[in-house]
């Protein structure tokens, strides 16, 4: 098996075209060069998403992400718009960043189901069709981001990052950062999309639970990719030598019975260093007529309450973003690199089978051998749990806290002291 396969070349799930056959549905592997075939499959996405119809120019930027995807339908013959599929999906082979390297993850993306046809099983059949084919072709993680922390859990998946919404009174957000050596610089925004997207590869091992990004991921974040005028505006960051080191996308809505101050939001943020994400953090709480700041998708650990003389004015809420479903527990954990020694059996339970097993994990050096054991476990986790803890940023006895994880007090620490991070995972990424 190639690392990363080209996933628009393997089959159609068997299991799952023959069950939907069965209700009159047919499973569908879209040609992603058609192009009607795959606009029609756009819209229906669009409306899944319970958007409005996409218009031509939105259309045309969905065709190159598209375009390298394994894309399917579920088409219902008998409907008046047969040719508009009644589900979709998509996915495909990446990198994602882990400590000390990157794992191949089976990206999935794009899961809708027709309001005309949900709670049917639909959605069931394709998520355990994209789990079948991501394990056979050798792919040991599987991801997503979840539109509700509801849907994925019962097929695996587990949070594993998470994403803060910073909001700030600018006034009282006095900084007291250090000064930036370099300056911020009004930038077009079709040049912040290219710069973002330089930015962003150059900056992925920064991140753990980051997969590289493409051309319209960063012309959305900019306000290009749906064509509107949105108020948005990009500034970048150049060090003292003039190179580029970050980038910021941002709109200020006023509200006019606060005195003219209005609320910045800042759309996408990236800094290639801690001086560009000082610089442009002070360029939103400095701007004139802005009462508050709000920063989505951001870090939890975010260093912005240390750069503000009072921390308490930057307050964040928390949610899940990343999600990872393991399926092949000694590739997972032979694969990235590890904080402290550890040497315990580990049970790993499975509904669906693909990470269900006892092994012993011995980690030395930083890397860690995984073989299969028989011995009593000293921990015992779920995939889910497993798939939590695996990028580091939920510790284990918060898990066992929860009724999660179960072993003992030795070698759950020692486990969770392997498995440490220095900064909390983030996927900058909606996909
Ligand atoms: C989420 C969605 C794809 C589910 O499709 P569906 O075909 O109705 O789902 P299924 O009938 O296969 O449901 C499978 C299971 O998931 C549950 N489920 C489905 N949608 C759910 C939701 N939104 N929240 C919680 N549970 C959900 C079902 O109750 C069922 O539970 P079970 O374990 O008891 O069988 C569909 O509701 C949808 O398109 N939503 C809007 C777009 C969206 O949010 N997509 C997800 C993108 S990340």
């Amino acid at each position: 098996m190639a690392e990363y396969p080209d996933v628009r070349t393997l089959p159609l799930d068997e299991t799952t075209r023959a069950a939907l056959a069965e209700r009159g549905l047919e499973y569908r592997l879209i040609e992603n060069d058609r192009a009607a075939v795959m606009d029609a499959w756009s819209h229906a996405v669009r409306r899944g998403f319970a958007g409005p119809e996409l218009s031509a120019d939105e259309i045309a930027e969905w065709r190159e992400p598209m375009s390298w995807r394994r894309v399917t339908g579920v088409y219902d013959p008998a409907s008046p718009e047969g040719d508009r599929p009644v589900a979709t999906a998509s996915s495909w082979a990446t990198p994602t960043t882990i400590p000390g390297g990157t794992l191949p993850l089976w990206a999935i993306s794009t899961v809708t189901v027709a309001a005309t046809h949900r709670r049917r099983g639909i959605a069931r059949g394709m998520l355990e069709a994209e789990l079948r084919d991501a394990h056979a072709a050798g792919v040991p993680v599987a991801g997503l981001t979840a539109s509700e922390a509801t849907i994925y859990g019962r097929y695996g998946f587990a949070p594993a990052t998470l994403v803060a919404t910073w909001k700030v009174d600018a006034r009282r957000a006095e900084w007291i950062g250090p000064e930036a050596p370099g300056r911020v610089q009004y930038l077009d925004r079709e040049d912040a999309a290219l710069l973002i997207g330089e930015l962003h590869e150059r900056t992925l091992s920064q991140r753990l639970g980051e997969i590289p990004g493409w051309p319209r991921r960063w012309r959305g974040r900019v306000g290009l990719a749906e064509h509107k005028d949105d108020g948005v505006r990009t500034v970048r960051y150049v060090d003292a030598a003039g190179e580029p080191r970050g980038a910021m996308a941002y709109a200020i809505e006023g509200d006019p019975e606060d005195d003219g101050r209005g609320e910045l939001t800042i759309q996408y943020l990236i800094a290639e260093d801690d001086a560009a994400l000082g610089a442009l953090w002070r360029f939103a709480l400095e701007h004139d007529l802005v009462g508050r700041v709000v920063a989505h998708m951001r870090p939890v650990d975010e260093p912005l309450p240390w750069l503000i003389s009072d921390p308490r004015v930057a307050v964040s809420s928390i949610k899940d973003h990343g999600w990872l479903r393991i399926l092949d527990v000694p590739a997972v954990l032979e694969a990235r690199s590890y904080a402290a020694d550890a040497d315990l059996t580990l049970r790993v339970s499975d509904p669906l089978g693909y990470a269900e097993g006892t092994w012993r994990v011995s980690i030395a050096d930083g890397r860690a051998s995984v073989t299969p054991d028989e011995g009593d476990p000293d921990v015992s986790l779920s995939g889910v749990e497993l798939g939590s803890a695996y990028l580091g940023g939920f510790a284990l006895p918060v898990l066992r806290a929860a009724g999660r994880v179960e072993g003992s007090d030795a070698a759950i620490t020692a486990l969770d002291a392997a498995l440490r991070v220095p900064r909390a995972p983030f996927l900058s990424i909606v996909y």
